[in-house]
C-alpha cells in the first residue's frame, strides 16, 4: 500500500463520532521519505478547514522551532494521533478538546500504517497525547522529554511540549519551553540524520541502551 492509497482511505473513515462534524480529514504532509516525523495531538479549527496539519498559532510556532534549527516542512513528515478535529459542540460553538482514548485508539488504524509506510528514523512526539500513544500510556512529558527511546515504530522515538502548551506558558519574562523545543528537534534530527548514515532504513534497531548508543 502506497501513502497516496491510505490517505485516500483514510479520508473516508467513519470509525469514530468525529467523522461526524469533520470538514476535512487531515492524514498528515510533507517529505514521505524523510528521516524524521512530528506526530501531533490533532488537528484544530484551522487544520479542519484546510485540510493540513499544525497551521494554526501553534503551528506557526512550530514553524519557527523548524526553523530555527534550519529546517522547514520539506525536510520532515507532519501528521497527528488523530486526523480529525476532537471539539466539544455542548455550548452550540465548537471548543477543542484532547482526543478521547477511544478516538486515539480507532484512529492508530491510519497513523501506524502511515508510520510504517514512510519508515521514518526518527518519531518525534509534539505533547503528551501523542507520546502516551506511541511511547507509554504513562509517559511523563515534563520529566522524559528529551529522551530517546527504542520504539518499534522508528529506530528511535522521544517525546516534546506541544506548541500550543508552549504559547500558554509564555509571558514576558518565560519562553514557555520554546528553547526545549528547538533543542528537542534538533536533538530528533540530528539522531535521525547520523542513523540514517549509520545504516539503511529497515534494518533493525541496535538492541540495548539506546540513549547510550546514539
Ligand atoms: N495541534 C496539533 O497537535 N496538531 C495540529 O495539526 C494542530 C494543532
Amino acid at each position: 500500500m502506497t501513502l497516496d492509497e491510505l490517505r485516500g482511505q483514510a479520508l473516508q473513515c467513519r470509525d469514530c463520532a468525529l467523522a461526524e462534524r469533520r470538514r476535512n480529514v487531515v492524514f498528515g504532509e510533507g517529505n514521505p521519505a524523510a528521516p524524521l516525523v512530528l506526530v501531533g495531538e490533532g488537528p484544530g479549527e484551522q487544520e479542519d478547514q484546510t485540510g493540513r496539519p499544525f497551521v494554526g498559532r501553534a503551528g506557526q510556532l512550530l514553524d519557527r522551532a523548524l526553523l530555527d534549527n534550519g529546517l522547514t516542512r520539506e525536510h520532515v513528515y507532519i501528521c497527528n494521533t488523530v486526523k480529525c478535529r476532537a471539539a466539544d459542540w455542548s455550548s452550540g460553538r465548537p471548543r477543542n478538546r484532547a482526543p478521547e482514548e477511544s478516538e486515539v485508539s480507532a484512529c492508530r488504524r491510519w497513523l501506524l500504517p502511515q508510520l510504517a509506510i514512510i519508515a521514518p528514523q526518527v518519531v518525534l512526539c509534539v505533547g503528551a497525547p501523542s507520546a502516551k500513544n506511541l511511547i507509554r500510556k504513562d509517559f511523563r512529558i515534563t520529566a522524559e522529554r528529551g529522551k530517546l527511546f527504542k520504539s518499534e515504530l522508528a529506530r528511535a522515538i522521544l517525546a516534546t511540549l506541544h506548541p500550543a502548551y508552549i504559547l500558554r506558558q509564555q509571558s514576558q519574562t518565560n519562553d514557555g519551553g520554546y528553547g526545549l523545543l528547538v533543542a528537542d528537534i534538533a536533538k530528533a534530527w540530528s539522531t535521525a540524520v547520523r542513523l540514517a548514515e549509520r545504516q539503511p532504513s529497515g534494518s533493525p534497531a541496535p538492541a540495548s541502551q539506546f540513549e547510550l548508543e546514539i
